[in-house]
């Protein structure tokens, strides 16, 4: 009689566990997230604390398999893996989207912030919200958005203004915008994947490129192009995607924790940013950088062509009339 009772008190105790770890397993999701940045730099911190995020609150339920530094290629590597159904998370630049949402284009649109704060309010705000609900068509959603500061040249030799890159070969995120860009200073443009620019550059097959102080510092471009001129030409954010195949695997309660910890890494990555800039400059000198300030001016003169271009599409001009008026 004792023995029954015990028997059917255990069973009372460890049947629900059991049926409940059952339901657990049965909705175990591990995504797979890679992306092309050092594992140093700001965007990955900010995806490995959201990680262990969706780990800690889904009970180990979601997990999130992050593999960095470009181990499966560059974002237009990672976007068709995407669409093939062969990876579930990257993270791609405006610039990389805009193959795929024309509109992204609009912040490759040099000198439309007038600060960091702008920049937050259209990212953060209802014009990003826009931008970022067009993607769904093209196989994907976004989670997040990152800052990612002002991207400005840097090359072997000193640069002063658009007269000193005449003839010079500038490697950038190559799109019809970029092109245009570097056209417009009298340079040509090189589409070379991120990954090979060190490479490319100290094999001189290109004199220069254009990135933000932490991926020149953290690349190490600053051993083969020792001078970086601030001049500040675009703010080209980073976004984190899923493919819609993938979201659609997750219940209801694992897309919730999901979206929150990508929210949560916004503002983390956000909040490190600064700092990172701070620090990059500081090592990149200390490297050999040559931080070289620039009157902007004849840049801005030079590029204004490109706003021509866009007034003749009436969808991207609304969307720069529209940032233009969130001050
Ligand atoms: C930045 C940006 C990346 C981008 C890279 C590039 O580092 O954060 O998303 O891929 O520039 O120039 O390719």
């Amino acid at each position: 009689m004792k023995t029954k009772k015990i028997l059917i008190n255990t069973l009372c105790v460890t049947l629900p566990i059991l049926f409940a770890s059952h339901s657990v397993l049965a909705n175990k999701v591990t995504l797979k997230l890679a992306h092309n940045l050092d594992q140093s730099h700001v965007v990955h911190k900010a995806l490995a604390q959201m990680a262990k995020e969706v780990q800690d609150k889904s009970n180990g339920e979601l997990k999130i398999r992050i593999y960095p530094s470009g181990q499966m290629g560059g974002p237009r590597e990672t976007i068709e893996l995407i669409q093939n159904d062969a990876l579930d998370m990257t993270k791609a630049s405006a610039s990389e989207m805009e193959s795929f949402v024309k509109e992204f284009s609009v912040f490759s649109c040099p000198y439309l912030f007038d600060n960091d704060e702008h920049f937050k309010k259209v990212l953060f705000g209802p014009i990003g919200k826009t931008l970022t609900d067009k993607t769904e068509s093209s196989g994907f959603k976004v989670v997040a958005s990152y800052v990612a500061g002002t991207r400005s040249f840097y090359a072997k030799k000193p640069i002063h203004s658009p007269n000193d890159m005449k003839g010079m070969k500038i490697r950038v995120v190559s799109t019809p915008t970029t092109n245009k860009l570097i056209e417009l200073l009298g340079a040509s443009p090189a589409p070379i994947p991120f990954g090979e620019v060190y490479t490319a550059l100290q094999q001189g097959v290109i004199d220069g490129a254009e990135n933000n102080i932490p991926s020149y510092n953290q690349t190490r471009h600053v051993e083969v192009a020792k001078f970086y001129i601030e001049d500040q030409h675009t703010s080209v954010p980073d976004y984190l995607i899923i493919s819609n195949k993938a979201w659609e695997k997750l219940n209801e309660n694992q897309r919730n924790i999901l979206t929150q910890a990508a929210k949560n890494s916004e503002i983390y990555q956000q909040k490190l940013w600064d700092e990172e800039v701070t620090n990059s400059r500081a090592e990149a000198e200390k490297a050999g950088a040559t931080f070289i300030q620039v009157d902007k001016q004849p840049f801005r003169d030079a590029l204004k062509p490109l706003y021509e271009e866009f007034a003749k599409n009436p969808q991207l001009e609304s969307i720069i009339q529209q940032i233009n008026a969130t001050k």
